[in-house]
């Protein structure tokens, strides 16, 4: 018998389409040069200092055989993020830090914790947080981010849920709008009322300019209800080397024994040459250096909404992320208008039916970073 859950998933996964649809036309059109402000992936090169981390810690591999590596994630890694948090104020033992492949794996796998339960999400959505229920055959509703709630909405409008477990994203995919310090107090002061769990997508955390916090834990009461996921991918160029961690607080003692347990069985830790790579990135050493790789997506982000003032188009984001979440200014469909602008204008952006936010497409800056490379 087949896993009913899985075939429920509907068509392809949503970078996988857009991209067999780019590779279509490039193939079909060698000569056309295409603009990517598609998926959000890392363009900009690794720093030195992390490939070096890596190099030195492969030639260690000739010497000696490091063997299994702790199924939580090495212990000198998870220092090292616990570092990073105590740079935001957020005092955190290692031991509560698990480390991962990356934030979307940890983002599916964590409602392993949950049985009978209603995962509550933001519409427009990461498109795995819905992949990831259906999957697991959980029950699933949506609170509605529009122009009218100014994309941020409020716990008011999951109470018919409660308790639930609420994921949050911020700066958030894909709207790019980061969430600021006093709704999120009322999130957290919501969950801690309603026997609810958040699970908050922290992956953008870093991007944040407005003052907007990088972690929950930067609110009062996270502790007693709230998991963080995060990562490397985005604020460090990681999306193919892949080093991510989540953080169950000693609060939530039951959740944190079971996903050691769940663990041990299913993961056998980051590899070593990565777990170095992931240490540098996170070293005083090269905060400042990432803090300017990540400044050029983002200045990437202000040029396309000055471009985009220009031509009166209505968008929010693109200050606290190199997410820009534009309404499209015609009659057609978010793929109708992929296929416009790939075909008539060379330029590949995200439809926003894909995240559940028809109307709208999401303009991703992290493609500035490769014209960068070429000036
Ligand atoms: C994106 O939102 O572009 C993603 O990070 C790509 C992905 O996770 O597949």
């Amino acid at each position: 018998m087949l896993n009913s859950f899985l075939s429920r998933l509907s068509g392809d996964y949503l970078f996988r389409r857009t991209g067999e649809l780019i590779r279509e036309y490039e193939v079909s059109n060698p000569d056309k040069r295409i603009l990517r402000l598609g998926i959000g992936d890392a363009t900009l090169p690794l720093l030195p200092e992390i490939c070096d981390a890596m190099s030195t810690a492969a030639v260690e591999l000739s010497h000696y055989n490091c063997g299994y590596q702790d199924e939580r994630g090495q212990l000198f890694l998870r220092e090292s993020i616990a570092s990073h948090y105590a740079r935001l104020g957020v005092s955190l033992s290692p031991e509560e830090i698990f480390v991962s492949d990356g934030a979307k794996r940890d983002l599916g796998d964590l409602f392993d914790l949950f049985g009978d339960v209603t995962v509550v999400m933001q519409e427009p959505y990461y498109p795995p947080y819905l992949d990831n229920a259906i999957m697991r055959g959980l029950r699933y509703g949506f609170i509605s981010a529009n122009a009218e709630n100014c994309f941020l909405p409020e716990p008011r409008e999951v109470e018919s849920y409660a308790p639930c477990v609420i994921i949050l994203c911020s700066p958030n995919n894909p709207t790019g709008i980061a969430y600021p310090r006093e709704l999120l107090e009322r999130w957290v002061d919501f969950a801690l009322s309603s026997g609810s769990h958040i699970i908050f997508d922290s992956a953008y955390g870093s991007f944040t300019t407005t003052g907007c916090p990088a972690s929950i834990f930067e609110i009062g009461g996270a502790r007693e209800c709230a998991i963080e996921v995060s990562s490397l991918s985005k604020s460090a160029g990681f999306t193919g080397v892949r080093c991510g961690w989540s953080v169950i607080p000693h609060e939530l003692e039951s959740l944190s024994r079971m996903w050691s347990r769940r663990q041990g069985s299913r993961f056998n830790g980051l590899s070593y040459v990565t777990a170095r790579g992931g240490e540098a990135a996170l070293s005083e050493g090269c905060v400042e250096k990432l803090k300017l790789q990540r400044a050029v997506y983002l200045s990437g982000a202000r040029a396309i909404r000055h471009g985009l003032d220009e031509l009166g188009r209505e968008y929010v984001g693109g200050i606290d992320s190199p997410y820009i979440w534009m309404k499209i200014p015609s009659g057609d469909s978010s793929w109708e208008y992929f296929r416009y602008l790939l075909e008539e204008k060379q330029v590949a952006l995200t439809p926003g039916a894909g995240f559940g936010g028809e109307g709208y497409m999401r303009i991703s800056a992290f493609g500035t970073g490769e014209m960068k490379n070429e000036e």
